[in-house]
């Protein structure tokens, strides 16, 4: 039979402008994903590493996973570096994921590194544009936060809704934010701030981006054998998805549901032990506000139509009956691109074992993490459980 898998160990850094150097970023997010194994863990016993990274901007190293071996430290481990746009680090955790099934290695460690801030403002924006479309999109002039502005400006029309819902989602996760002492801002916004923010790209305002971020994160994965022998609070990963699309939204059908998220759902939740309805708590890619809704009906989370009274009901903030983003999600907590996905499950790791602080929603043990690459041609989805 094959063997489970579970989370050990989880760490990261503060996310934000921050200081430090990528490698600073990446030892110090090791560092405390190995102190949170419970019954300790020797470097030397990891298998093997994965580094989850776009490398964007100003540190390019062409071969950083290196720097992961020689971090832990653990001289020799064999290294990859993933690169899936912003989907690098849930893609690079479901290739841990499944070495770990095909029972090749017994404990591996997934890191998700970005440094993006040392980047002048126009580098950054062409760094951001090539995680998308060339040909039609960004010789077009379109911005990134432009590709998710002619998906909201749609959905806002097909729904006849105002932006007050893009709001809602903007509130809700700086809201929780807030709550997080590692999140890149923690500051409370009002609907009116969101609607009088300086315009981005129509209809989407500042408060409608995720900010550009730097961090790192790490995980730390075991087969269910030796997880059990780590801790006795394992996290189990019950269903890993993946799935892509076309890179350019104009070969797609819809610009209002993303393709990617609903066949990584399908995938994920394929043989799981619950279904979409039974998730309690989804960390999910709201790199801009419209992706949050999206991802909710995409997921399966809620009802097709409903994402949009879901949310501006208060049912997905943190005492409703889905939390989404209690960490804050890509729009508060930020986007260090490599490191996001891997983050996401640092959140869960610790909001499943009930070692979330002020943030902690006591009843979950059953949660979903949700990463897009870029405007949805990659996907991962994946399943945690108590
Ligand atoms: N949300 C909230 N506040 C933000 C913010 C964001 N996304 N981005 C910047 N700010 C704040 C800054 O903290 C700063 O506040 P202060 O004046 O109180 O210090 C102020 O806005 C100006 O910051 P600055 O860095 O000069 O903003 P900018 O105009 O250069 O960048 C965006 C704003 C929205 C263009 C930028 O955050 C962005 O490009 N975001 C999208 C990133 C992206 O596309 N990622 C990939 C997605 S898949």
């Amino acid at each position: 039979m094959t063997d489970r898998v579970a989370v050990v160990g989880a760490g990261q850094t503060r996310f934000g402008a921050l200081p430090h150097s990528p490698v600073a970023l990446l030892r110090e997010a090791l560092r405390e994903a190995f102190a949170s194994v419970d019954r300790g863990l020797d470097p030397a016993q990891v298998d093997e590493g994965y580094l989850a990274s776009l490398g964007f901007g100003g540190w390019q190293i062409g071969n950083p996973a290196a720097l992961l071996a020689e971090s832990l430290p653990h001289p020799g481990m064999p290294v990859v570096h993933l690169e899936n746009a912003c989907a690098s680090g849930g893609s690079a955790l479901r290739t841990a994921y499944q070495v770990l099934r095909g029972g090749s290695a017994d404990l591996v460690v997934v890191a998700g590194l970005e440094k993006m801030t040392d980047n002048p403002p126009l580098r950054r924006r062409y760094w951001l544009g090539v995680s998308g479309e060339t040909e039609f999109e960004r010789l077009s002039g379109l911005t990134f936060a432009g590709v998710y502005a002619l998906m909201a400006e749609r959905y806002l029309r097909e729904r006849s809704l105002g932006p007050e819902v893009l709001g809602a989602v903007a509130v809700k996760n700086h809201e929780n934010g807030c709550l997080n002492p590692k999140a890149h801002f923690q500051k409370r916004i009002t609907r009116e701030d969101h609607a009088r923010a300086p315009r981005v790209a129509e209809p989407l305002g500042l408060f409608d981006c995720c900010p550009v971020s730097d961090g790192g994160a790490a995980v730390l994965l075991a087969r269910g054998s030796l997880a059990r022998q780590l801790t006795d609070t394992p996290v189990w990963v019950e269903g890993f998805g993946g799935a892509s699309d076309t890179l350019a939204l104009a070969r797609r059908e819809s610009l209002t549901s993303l393709a990617a998220t609903r066949a990584a759902a399908r995938d994920a939740f394929d043989g799981a032990s619950f279904g979409p309805r039974e998730v309690q708590l989804a960390e999910v890619h709201d790199c801009f506000t419209i992706a949050e809704l999206l991802a909710l009906e995409d997921l399966g989370l809620v009802p097709p139509g409903e994402a949009p009274a879901w949310t501006l009901e208060g049912r997905t903030g943190r005492s409703g009956e889905l939390p989404v983003n209690v960490s804050g999600g890509l729009k508060a907590k930020g986007h260090p691109l490599g490191a996001t996905g891997v983050g996401q499950f640092v959140e869960l790791f610790h909001q499943l074992r009930g070692e979330a602080g002020g943030r902690q929603v006591t009843t979950a043990e059953r949660a979903l993490a949700h990463n897009v690459g870029g405007s949805g041609a990659t996907c991962t989805v994946a399943l945690l459980a108590r």
